[in-house]
Order: structure tokens, then C-alpha cells, then sequence
């Protein structure tokens, strides 16, 4: 089992759900961990785990709150910071391309890319400097299908992932030079990152949940829900995928802390040749 002894990780959305699960875990292997989150957090941990806990309350999408928050971090831990775990995240309504709203598009893109991609520019120099760096994205099976969630959900998780498009790039310019920016600006974040900055160390990675059991469902802004898009997207495809109970009725198998082992995987040395790769959790939900 890795371990992360005097590591500095950073870990946002770590109040609830798979960030809060990722907390405890790294906690438990000795890491460092600079928890970010918009809500309190609540979450009893020991007194042996409280020194080795920071925790910077923010909303990461307000103007200069990444590079504020990672600021922090640095006047708390030092300059070294060894891994970012980019776990905040919001759903949509499933809302559609007929029903999308502005503010719906504008609000799940912001915190589950934008502002992502604005904590690895604030996390880069140290790692640069440091010549050692690991960031582990957390995307969804969204990320990777179109049937899996509304149409803002599926594009911000795609934006950090981009496999699809990628090989859509290959194949429509087989004759352009992997290096130029038009191809790696399509790649999509994580792969984006990874191939950047594979020759300085700094490895780049996503996980892609199924349905897990958290609080995500509270994000949901109900006045934009989209009936027809949810009857179009859930029932088919998720109850394809979960467990049901003895009444037919959804059962969660994948628990955050499931998703949690994935990302301490990733994110250390068990995986230093492993960059760019996207990494189901989800009991088999990618193979459909
Ligand atoms: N639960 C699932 O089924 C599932 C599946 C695939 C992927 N994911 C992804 O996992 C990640 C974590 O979600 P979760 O399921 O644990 O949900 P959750 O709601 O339990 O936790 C998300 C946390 O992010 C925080 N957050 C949200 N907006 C923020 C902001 N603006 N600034 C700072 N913190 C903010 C919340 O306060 C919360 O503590 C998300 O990126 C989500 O898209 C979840």
C-alpha cells in the first residue's frame, strides 16, 4: 500500500463526498492534506490527524480564490506541493441542448473546469520547481459518454478528459505534427497536462466514477431540471448500471472511499510511469 509521508496534498471539495472520503485517506497514509471547500467541514478527525490537516474555506469559483487558495497552502506547508486532487464539482439538471440555460452552462463549467484547469496553473510552478508533481482529475463516466448526465455535466467532465476527440483529430489531420497547439488544445486537460509536462515529472490523471453515494444530488439547480432529458438519460442508462433493491429501486455499489483508492493509486509512486490515463470506477459502467 502507498504511503504519502510528509507529502503535501491538495484536495478541493474535501467537506463532502469522494473529496471528503480522498481526505481521510490520505490523512491515513500519512500525507499532509490542504483540504479546499466552499462548505464547512464537519468531519471529526483525530487529534493525530488534526496537525496534518489544513482546511482553507472558499468558493473556488470567485476571481483569484485558486491561486489565493493555493497561496495558502504554501504559507502553511512550504513551497513543495506534491499532489493536487481536483474533486469540487457540481451536476446539472439534465438540462439538453433545446432546454440549457446560460447561467446552468456558465455555473457547472466554472467549478468542474474552469476551475480546475486554474488550480493546476497554481500548483504548476511549485511542482516545476520541484521537478515532481502529481494531478489527479476527478471526471465521471460522463466524461467519456453522452448518455450519462445533462448536456453541461457531460461537457465540463469531457473538457477535462477528451479522449473522444483526440482520436476525432488523428483521424481528420493524419498528416499534422503531434506538437502543434491546434492538436494538444484539443485533448482536453488532463491529457493535455500529462503530455506537456511528462518530461519534467509531472504526471497528469483522471478517475471516472459511476453513480457513487454522496451529496451530489444537492447541487442539482431544480428550477433548470429537465424532465425529458432525465427520462431520456437516467432511466435507460443508469438503471442499466446500478444495483437494484429487492423493489427495483437504484442501489449505490460504488462508495466515495472506493473512488478514493483509485486516486491515492494514481497519485503516487506505485503509478510514476502511469500518466494521461483515465481510470474507470465504476463496475464495469465504461464497457457499455
Ligand atoms: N457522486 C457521483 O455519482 C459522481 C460520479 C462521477 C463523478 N463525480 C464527481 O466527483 C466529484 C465530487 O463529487 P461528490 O459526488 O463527492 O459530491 P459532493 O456534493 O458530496 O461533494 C462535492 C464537494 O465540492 C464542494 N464544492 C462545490 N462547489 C464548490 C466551489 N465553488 N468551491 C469549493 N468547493 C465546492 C461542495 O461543497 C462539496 O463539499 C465531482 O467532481 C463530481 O462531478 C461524482
Amino acid at each position: 500500500m502507498a504511503t504519502f509521508d510528509n507529502k503535501v496534498v491538495i484536495i478541493t471539495g474535501c467537506s463532502s463526498g469522494i473529496g471528503l472520503a480522498t481526505t481521510l485517506l490520505f490523512l491515513d497514509r500519512h500525507a499532509k492534506v490542504f483540504g479546499i471547500d466552499v462548505s464547512p467541514f464537519k468531519h471529526e478527525i483525530t487529534e493525530a490527524q488534526q496537525s496534518a490537516f489544513g482546511f482553507h474555506q472558499t468558493d473556488l469559483t470567485a476571481p483569484k480564490a485558486s491561486e489565493e487558495a493555493v497561496a495558502a497552502c504554501i504559507a502553511k506547508y512550504g513551497p513543495k506541493i506534491d499532489v493536487l486532487v481536483n474533486c469540487a464539482g457540481i451536476t446539472d439538471a439534465w438540462s439538453s441542448a433545446d432546454t440549457l440555460k446560460d447561467s446552468e452552462w456558465e455555473r457547472v463549467m466554472m467549478i468542474n473546469l474552469t476551475v480546475p484547469v486554474r488550480l493546476m496553473t497554481a500548483v504548476l510552478p511549485s511542482m516545476k520547481e520541484h521537478k515532481a508533481g502529481a494531478i489527479v482529475n476527478v471526471c465521471s463516466k460522463a466524461g467519456s459518454a453522452g448518455a450519462a448526465a445533462g448536456i453541461a455535466y457531460t461537457t465540463s467532465k469531457h473538457g477535462l478528459v477528451c479522449f473522444g476527440e483526440f482520436i476525432v483529430t488523428l483521424v481528420a489531420f493524419p498528416g499534422r505534427p503531434l506538437c502543434r497547439d491546434s492538436y494538444i488544445n484539443q485533448v482536453g486537460a488532463t491529457k493535455n497536462a500529462a503530455w506537456r509536462f511528462h518530461t519534467e515529472n509531472i504526471r497528469c490523471n483522471a478517475v471516472l466514477p459511476g453513480g457513487v453515494h454522496t451529496n451530489i444530488h444537492k447541487s442539482m439547480n431544480m428550477e433548470c431540471f429537465d424532465q425529458a432529458g432525465y427520462a431520456a438519460f437516467s432511466r435507460p442508462i443508469f438503471m442499466l448500471h446500478v444495483a437494484k433493491d429487492e423493489e427495483g429501486q437504484p442501489k449505490p455499489v460504488i462508495e466515495p472511499n472506493d473512488v478514493a483508492r483509485g486516486i491515492a493509486f494514481l497519485a503516487s509512486d506505485e503509478a510514476k510511469m502511469i500518466s494521461g490515463a483515465l481510470l474507470p470506477v465504476d463496475a464495469a459502467w465504461s464497457t457499455i
